[in-house]
């Protein structure tokens, strides 16, 4: 069973479930606005795969889907997932990130006292995979790394709202007994990324010859990691991953925004040129975003070592096999209304 399947990662987490042929994919997805069927039209057609449209946040519902399809496991992404619009609103990211997790988590328990009580000796308890950020650690400076032991200081509406359900699965697994496992990752980028994160956004709005909007001065730090990459980990940490432990994913490639930014100017220059000038024209700066985290860095050993999971594409790639999809796409990102997100500014601070 996989939560938030239609959305970014989990969406590229079902098809690799789909490539190797897991017999059953549940996605329980209440389509949002960075959820949508177009998003998975294909594997529409495996037979293994359903689409349960649902909330997350509907306690009732929660334990219905649970005990009608009694998955071996949960993996779960669903989430209120951009800190601009956690700036902007971050009432539903309490309620999707926190509430949500909670209902699961009652769910799960509810599915496991039922297991229980069945004479059966080989019951086991539902796998619980939390799928969170390395925002929860809060910002670094110029060096250092996040690692599993590192304290959790969330800086932004969003990272706390998933710092909190974190520390509930934590709290499930300690006094509850619930079988978890809890990732925490860097910046993914790829395929069918909402257009109002940055490298969709500024794809987009290169292509449409309008203003690329750096914020501050563009040095802050993300570690970018490829979103097969990432569900390639998920899957291994769902299937392997030792009970009540944490593991961090990162992609070993940290860049400042302007180096990312440029590097996609240079990406389309070669492959859709512009008429007259280079797409880092386009390029500017504007105000930066509230509570900016300056820099984001993974340890990944843990995963390295004791999965042997390890990123197979390089950013430089990467970042060209993205644009490629873009430009290929353009029709899926008019379907999620990506054109108009991706003008917004969101993020300075309205009250909601
Ligand atoms: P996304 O915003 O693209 O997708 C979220 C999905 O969840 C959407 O399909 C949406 O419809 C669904 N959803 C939202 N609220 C729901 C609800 N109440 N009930 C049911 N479904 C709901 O997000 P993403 O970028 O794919 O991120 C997935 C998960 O991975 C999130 O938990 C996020 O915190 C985590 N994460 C993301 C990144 C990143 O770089 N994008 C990095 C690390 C961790
Ligand atoms: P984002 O993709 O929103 O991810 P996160 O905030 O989770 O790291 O932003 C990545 C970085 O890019 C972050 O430092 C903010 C910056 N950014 C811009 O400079 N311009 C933009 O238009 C956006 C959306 C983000």
């Amino acid at each position: 069973m996989v939560t938030g399947g239609s959305g970014f990662i989990g969406s590229a987490v079902i098809r690799s479930l789909v490539a190797e042929q897991y017999a059953q994919i549940v996605n329980i997805d209440i389509l949002t606005y960075a959820g949508n069927e177009a998003t998975l039209l294909n594997e529409a057609c495996y037979p293994g795969y359903k689409h349960e449209k649902a909330d997350i946040r509907d306690a009732q519902a929660m334990r219905r889907l649970i005990k009608k399809y009694q998955p071996d496991a949960i993996m779960h992404l669903a989430a209120e997932s951009h800190v601009d619009r956690s700036i902007d609103g971050p009432g539903e990211f309490i309620s999707t990130n926190i509430q949500g997790t909670y209902n699961l988590l009652e769910a799960v328990r509810t599915e496991d006292d039922r297991r229980l009580a069945l004479t059966d000796q080989s019951w086991r308890r539902v796998r619980f995979h939390h799928i969170s950020t390395d925002e929860v650690y809060g910002t670094l400076g110029a060096s250092g790394y996040f690692h599993e032991e590192s304290p959790y200081q969330p800086n932004s509406p969003y990272s706390a709202s998933k710092a909190a359900s974190d520390h509930l699965v934590r709290a499930w697994a300690e006094t509850f007994g619930t079988d978890t496992v809890v990732s925490n990752c860097s910046n993914n980028y790829g395929p069918y990324q909402y257009p109002e994160k940055l490298i969709p956004v500024v794809i987009h709005r290169a292509l449409a010859e309008d203003v690329i909007p750096v914020y501050g001065k563009g040095d802050n730090i993300r570690d970018w990691l490829f979103v097969d990459d990432h569900a390639t980990a998920l899957i291994e940490v769902m299937g392997r991953g030792e009970s009540g432990r944490t593991y961090n994913i990162g992609g070993d490639s940290e860049r400042t925004n302007l180096e990312v930014v440029e590097t996609i100017c240079r990406v389309l220059d070669d492959i859709a040129p512009r008429g007259n000038g280079t797409y880092s024209d386009l390029i500017t700066f504007v105000q930066d975003r509230p509570g900016h985290d300056f820099r984001y860095a993974i340890d990944a050993d843990r995963i390295k070592t004791e999965l042997g999971w390890r990123p197979q594409e390089r950013f430089e790639t990467g970042i060209r096999r993205t644009i490629e999809w873009y430009l290929a796409n353009q029709d899926w990102v008019n379907v999620v209304g990506g054109a108009h997100s991706a003008k917004k500014r969101q993020g300075l601070g309205g009250s909601e």
